[in-house]
């Protein structure tokens, strides 16, 4: 057996991990063992390809990747090591850039070997094109998302810039590949033009539509890095490309069925702008206070209890402790579910993933359509660190920029505990009448602090 049928092997069995590992992920009892086997795979294609690999290298090479791996790795572990989940969205990001960046430089190496065949010229001009707007995309997306980039930027008829910008941007790819030329001016010029376009696609759109852009660019790096397989011949690249592709695809196709948004609407339509104007309805009702007694009692003597996870509960890192409020509330007799809302939180599945961290067990978890017609017969609802996903304007305001959103139908129960820490928006930036509702109360305080304070009560009574 030659080492290139060894290699052929490795390539075709870390294929196979990847697909082991993206099915592992689509649940979370199995997503931490799917991401070692796809690891697993991924450094054996790599070890296989730097040991393997056909022709003389000279050992200084060998050197420079070995110390690039390291201090790769060291970065990566180190950074995954440290991430706040909340924070995920932004890593990702991150990542996802420094893959399209690979997938370009790339593209400007094996240019000039390349020129005088069209074919492959053409796969290279896609990579670098592909390749460079999801890495400036990636990394106006992580500033947005850090807060480095907080201003709204926006030039006089962005779309129509945009168009233009993509338009040239293409034809100068396509008309390098045509013409056979050798320019490394035309080269690097549709490099910056590229570059630039990923700037100007990101920089428009909101805060809000930040995790479903990156998911997209996402998609465009699987497909920049899939044009490298086609160019080396590599089918581990072209798998891998694929599959983060494709999977890219489906995720962002997923998280603008879940938000009512299509995905030309998330692109063009710069939402967050009439949140920040505050174009919502005015709020009108008062607002009541709830005591942690008083919700001690009313939740302990219900029948029936729906707890609504948001994003406060992960900022607060209260997943423990509502987990313990579930299983003391059920000791006493309560029947206890969890309503998860597909983008509650700041990226998709981060309340299941929450949860099955303090050993929620997932039968409890009910999806928005499975539950909502419960909430009519359930006694009390906690929502606890939620806003944007139960309130009802993307029901009845049209002028709400998530009108159209599906929710969960909170105020259809006999009782709505709210837990945060202020009357401030959430990440829509809009206000929400829910919260004025005559059958719902306040509960102020963090989110960790109030339901340690609400489980010792309970345990008092
Ligand atoms: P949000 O609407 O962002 O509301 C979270 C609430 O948590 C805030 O109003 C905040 O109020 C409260 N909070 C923050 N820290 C807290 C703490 N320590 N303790 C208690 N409460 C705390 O969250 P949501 O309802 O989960 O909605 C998710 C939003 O993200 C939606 O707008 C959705 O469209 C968007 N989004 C999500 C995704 C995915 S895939 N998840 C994708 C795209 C967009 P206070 O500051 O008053 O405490």
């Amino acid at each position: 057996m030659t080492t290139k049928n060894i290699l052929d092997i490795i390539y075709l069995f870390a294929s196979v991990t990847f697909v082991i590992g993206l099915k592992m992920l689509s649940g979370p009892q199995t997503a931490r063992r799917g991401n070692l086997w796809a690891a697993f795979g991924m450094t054996l294609a790599v070890a296989g390809t730097i040991f393997l690999h056909d022709g003389e290298v000279a050992s200084i090479i060998y050197i420079l990747i070995g110390l690039a791996l390291a201090i790769g790795s060291i970065i990566g572990f180190v950074a995954a090591k440290k991430v706040k989940m909340t924070s995920m969205p932004e890593m990702v990001s991150l990542f996802n850039g420094m893959g399209g960046a690979c997938a370009a430089l790339i593209s400007l190496l094996e240019f000039h070997h390349n020129v005088g065949d069209p074919g492959r010229i053409a796969i290279i001009m896609a990579g670098l094109v592909i390749g460079s707007v999801s890495f400036s995309g990636s990394i106006i997306a992580f500033m947005k998302l850090n807060g480095t980039l907080n201003k709204s930027i926006r030039l006089p008829n962005y779309n129509f810039i945009n168009l233009i910008m993509m338009i040239v941007t293409v034809g100068l790819a396509v008309y390098v590949t045509m013409s056979g030329t050798e320019s490394s001016v035309l080269l690097y010029g549709t490099f910056a033009l590229a570059l630039l376009y990923g700037i100007l696609f990101v920089v428009p759109i909101g805060g809000a539509d930040m995790p479903v852009v990156i998911s997209l660019l996402n998609s465009f790096t699987g497909l920049a890095a899939a044009f490298g397989g086609f160019l080396y011949d590599n089918q581990v690249m072209l798998t891998g490309g694929i599959l983060v592709g494709s999977a890219g695809t489906i995720l962002t196709l997923e998280m603008c069925r879940a938000m009512n948004r299509p995905l030309f609407n998330v692109i063009f339509g710069a939402f967050g702008e009439s949140a920040a104007t505050g174009a919502s309805a005015s709020m009108h009702g008062t607002i009541k206070d709830i005591s942690i007694s008083d919700a001690a009692v009313l939740l302990n003597y219900s029948k029936k209890v729906i707890i609504v996870p948001g994003y406060g509960l992960a900022v607060a890192q209260a997943q423990h402790i509502i987990h313990e409020l579930e299983l003391i509330l059920e000791e006493r007799g309560v029947q206890v579910k969890y309503a998860i809302h597909p983008v509650a939180g700041r990226m998709p599945g981060h309340m299941n993933v929450l949860l099955a961290e303090s050993n929620v067990y997932y039968g409890k978890l009910s999806e928005m359509d499975e539950i909502n017609p419960e909430f009519a017969s359930t006694d009390v609802v906690l929502v606890v660190g939620a806003n944007d996903v139960v309130n009802p304007a993307a029901k009845t305001d049209p002028a709400s920029p998530i009108y159209g959103m599906p929710i969960l139908d909170v105020e259809a129960a006999k009782h709505i505990i709210i837990n945060k820490r202020s009357m401030n928006a959430g990440y829509a930036g809009i206000e929400n009448q829910l919260f004025y509702d005559p059958k719902t109360s306040m509960l102020f305080g963090d989110a960790k602090a109030a339901l340690t304070k609400l489980v010792a009560e309970i345990k008092s009574l």
